[in-house]
């Protein structure tokens, strides 16, 4: 039993199975992992979905890590409701992202996945309320689990319930495409929770601007806590031996220069393509950067399971090959595409990066824009895209952009390159103490002591 319980798809440890038999576990790292660090251990609780097959034979064997819960939910009701619903339903929804000619289509075959995403969620709420203390608070983690509060409630009115939104929450013109029922059911799931947070006013303000919200609300509290990073933490890892070396080689390709860096997942909002558009733009418009820049991009591989991913991967690699094809040269290669999810590499790029370009569609927070200047050696120049929730705090000392717009980012990115030395370390210090100001052990503490009432 547990006073404090966290509740997310994705957990702190996830088990490969490899051939011999034996089960590799991964631990990941990220806000909550060191956020519920600061809960006595023994004290509290994680509920998280088994992944994959290595998952799964963790639960069999009853191999877990403390404080761990990690539930064996059937594969097929799991692919509904992760796949089929979570990152092709709602992650389009709150993304703006769907292809609106062919898509959404609300029809028998969704009604089954929602019933799984459903089950999927009552699940975790079970789980829950089997382990949580009289009176326990317990933090929902994002749009996968959005049924949860209600469903909980239901089974434990005595719990302070929390759920918190890591993506952008949708326009509600937008949201209002799905099947009217499912809406509401969704807006009756979160409004289980006492309190209902995400990581921007504006999130938070698309949310209450949903009529359906507005009719069912009662006394749930909505609150922005906008996550950022640990700089100690992060400049520690980003000295370490191995991202020393990763450095080393980075420095040896790309000589003396300058360096325009994006690390993400290959994820549709990312808006990677325009990226490189804009980059490609930049070559053809002023051509004096040709052989003067590189443009080193990680886009490490992400929800390969979904067709319309593994078509966008290519098309990244197709594009990034294009632009090398027509500016290349027998000694420079203009984009430098990494598809290899490595942390240490990504870090090495960090501190290599003279500007940083973050240019979401649309984003919960995005992270990389917060990282990037308070690790970079030298400072950088932030071009960002004003539709990412981070936007917020850093537009001040970034070169914001309209995500859409090619040229106007292609003209960011010579503006970014030609800043004044003083100026960029100027802004980096002031970027880095924004990305700073709410890391993420505070992040969650303020979010557990507001859900307590202390
Ligand atoms: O932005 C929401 C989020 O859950 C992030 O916390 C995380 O980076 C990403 O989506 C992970 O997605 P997945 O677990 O599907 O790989």
């Amino acid at each position: 039993m547990a006073s404090v319980l966290v509740a997310s798809n994705r957990g702190p440890v996830s088990y490969t199975l490899r051939e011999d038999g034996s089960l590799h576990p991964r631990r990941g790292g990220g806000g909550l992992v060191s956020g519920l660090s600061a809960v006595s251990s023994g004290d509290s609780v994680w509920v998280c979905a088994a992944l994959g097959d290595g998952d799964r034979e963790a639960v069999r064997r009853g191999i877990a890590e403390p404080g761990v819960t990690m539930l064996d939910i059937d594969p097929q009701v799991y692919a509904d409701a992760y796949n089929g619903i979570a990152n092709s339903v709602l992650w389009f929804l709150h993304h703006h992202l769907y292809d609106i000619p062919r898509e959404p289509v609300f029809d028998a075959a969704f009604r089954r996945r929602w019933e799984s995403y459903r089950g999927y969620n009552q699940a975790f709420a079970e789980a829950l309320a089997r382990a949580a203390d009289e009176g326990a608070a317990v933090l929902v983690q994002d749009y996968h689990l959005a049924l949860v509060p209600g469903q909980l409630r239901e089974l434990r009115p005595d719990l302070r319930i929390g759920h918190f939104t890591h993506t952008p929450w949708a326009d509600p013109r937008y949201l209002r495409m799905l099947p009217d029922d499912v809406h509401q059911e969704l807006v009756e799931g979160m409004l289980g929770a006492d309190e209902v947070g995400f990581h921007t006013r504006a999130w938070a303000d698309a949310f209450l601007s949903d009529p359906r919200v507005g009719r069912t609300i009662g006394d749930t509290r909505v609150r922005t806590y906008p996550l950022g990073v640990d700089g100690d933490d992060l400049r520690a890892l980003a000295h370490r031996p191995e991202v020393d070396d990763r450095l080393a080689a980075l420095r040896a390709e790309v000589g003396d220069r300058k360096t325009i860096v994006r690390v993400d997942r290959t994820e549709l909002s990312k808006n990677i393509l325009r990226g490189l558009l804009a980059y490609r733009e930049l070559l053809t418009t002023r051509p004096e950067w040709r052989g003067r820049v590189v443009h080193l991009a990680s886009a490490y591989p992400s929800r390969q399971d979904l067709e319309v991913y593994r078509s966008y991967t290519a098309s990244v690699t197709e594009l990034a090959a294009a632009v090398n094809a027509e500016f290349g040269t027998a000694d420079w290669q203009p984009v430098l595409v990494s598809v290899q999810d490595d942390f240490p590499r990504s870090l090495a790029a960090y501190r290599l990066a003279d500007v940083a370009l973050v240019n979401p569609v649309r984003d919960g927070m995005n992270l990389v824009a917060k990282e990037i200047p308070v690790v970079s050696d030298a400072g950088c120049a932030l071009v960002l895209s004003r539709e990412a929730g981070a936007y917020e705090e850093l537009h001040a000392d970034a070169l914001t952009v309209n995500p859409y717009d090619v040229t106007e980012t292609a003209e960011a990115l010579h503006e970014a390159l030609t800043m004044p030395a003083a100026e960029r370390a100027d802004r980096t210090k002031r970027l880095a103490a924004a990305a700073t100001a709410l890391p993420p052990q505070r992040w969650f503490l303020s979010q557990l002591a507001e859900l307590r009432g202390q």
